[in-house]
This record gives structure tokens, sequence and C-alpha cells, in this order.
């Protein structure tokens, strides 16, 4: 299969905070933020593979600011590493300010999705090839993260995670 780049699974998800979608502080509910991301990394999952996709995983979500009732929020989803059937999806969300229109990042998040068939059984996919000095430090960084979701699920056993012990060795 011939390799993607991570540009062509880009995916960008533009909408307002509704009152519907808010806390009791009226700031976005962390639940509907997830479904965003949700969403916008199945798109750049099923962009890269042409398959149907599944989460697997939600590996890292970091609600480092709160995003408030009428804000504008872009999620942006990009695939940064494919493995066998699974891919890694980093999402970097931001908020627009509506008079100056600069946009500030609120929050980020990494999701894993795996390629199935009609059956639901995982399905090989295409590598990807990162081009930008960013993309590659993402692919760098993607194996162990892989290996720590997989041992945190008990699908992996701590010994057989060669590239994350060597952070710690
Ligand atoms: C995700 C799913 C297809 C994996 O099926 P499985 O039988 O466990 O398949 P495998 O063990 O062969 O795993 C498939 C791939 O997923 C990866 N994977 C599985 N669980 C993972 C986890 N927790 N973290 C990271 N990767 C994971 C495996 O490493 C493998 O990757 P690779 O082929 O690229 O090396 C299956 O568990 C499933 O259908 N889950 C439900 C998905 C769903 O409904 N999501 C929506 C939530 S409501």
């Amino acid at each position: 299969m011939e390799a993607r780049y991570p540009s062509e699974s880009r995916t960008i998800l533009t909408d307002l905070v509704l009152p519907g979608e808010t806390n009791p502080l009226n700031n976005l509910f962390g639940g509907e933020l997830l479904a965003r991301m949700d969403r916008a990394a199945g798109i750049a999952a099923g962009r890269h593979s042409r398959r149907i996709v599944v989460t697997a995983s939600v590996n890292h979500v970091a609600f480092s600011k709160a995003i408030p009732l009428g804000s504008v929020v872009t999620v942006e989803a990009k695939v940064s590493r494919a493995f066998k059937t699974s891919m890694e999806v980093v999402i970097d969300v931001w908020i627009e300010d509506r008079q100056s229109g600069d946009k500030t990042k609120a929050n980020e998040a990494i999701y894993t999705f795996v390629a199935v068939n009609e059956s639901g059984s995982p399905v090989s996919i295409p590598p990807i090839k990162p081009e930008t000095e960013l993309e590659q430090q993402r692919y760098d960084a993607a194996l162990r993260r892989k290996q720590l979701s997989l041992v945190l699920a008990g699908k992996m056993k701590p010994d057989e995670a060669t590239e994350l012990k060597a952070l710690f060795i």
C-alpha cells in the first residue's frame, strides 16, 4: 500500500458553543468537546485509511482552558502515525476571539482508531510519511504512546513495551 501524508487526513470542524452544550459555569461541557474531537478524529482516520474506523482508545486529553458559551471552537485532527491496523490521531482545539479573530489553543487530545471491515474485524492500512518537523516529532513519539495505552489496557506486558521502557533507562 502506498504511503500517505498526515496533511491528507487533516480535518477541521468549526462550530459554536450553544446554551444546551454548557456546564453550570456556562463553559463547554467536557463530554461535548470529547464528542466533537471524536468526530473530527474519526474523519481524519477515515481519510487516511479510506475504511470504516472505530475509536479504540482515548489516550490523552488535556482540558487546559475553559471554553465559554458563544465561543467559536475549531477542532483540528490529523493522523500522526499509522501502524498495522491502528492509527494515532492528534487533535488540537482552538478558540477564536470574536473581535481580533486571533486563535488561542484551548485543549489537545490523542485518540487511537482502528480500521475495520464490514464485520468489524481490523484490516491493514497504508503507512504514513511525516513531512514537517512537528509531524516527525509526533510520529516518533506515537509508538511509546501506543505501548503505554496497550499496557494500561492490559493488552501488552510491561516487559514487552521496549520503546516505553527506553524512556526510563
Ligand atoms: C478496537 C477493536 C476493533 C480492536 O479489536 P481487537 O480484536 O482488540 O483487535 P487487535 O487486538 O488486533 O487490535 C487491533 C489494533 O488496535 C490496537 N489497539 C487495540 N486496543 C488498543 C488500545 N487500547 N490502545 C492502543 N491501541 C490499541 C492494537 O494494538 C492493534 O494495532 P495494530 O494492528 O496497528 O498493531 C475492538 O476492540 C472494537 O471493535 N472495539 C469497539 C470499538 C467501538 O465501538 N468504539 C466506539 C466506542 S463506543
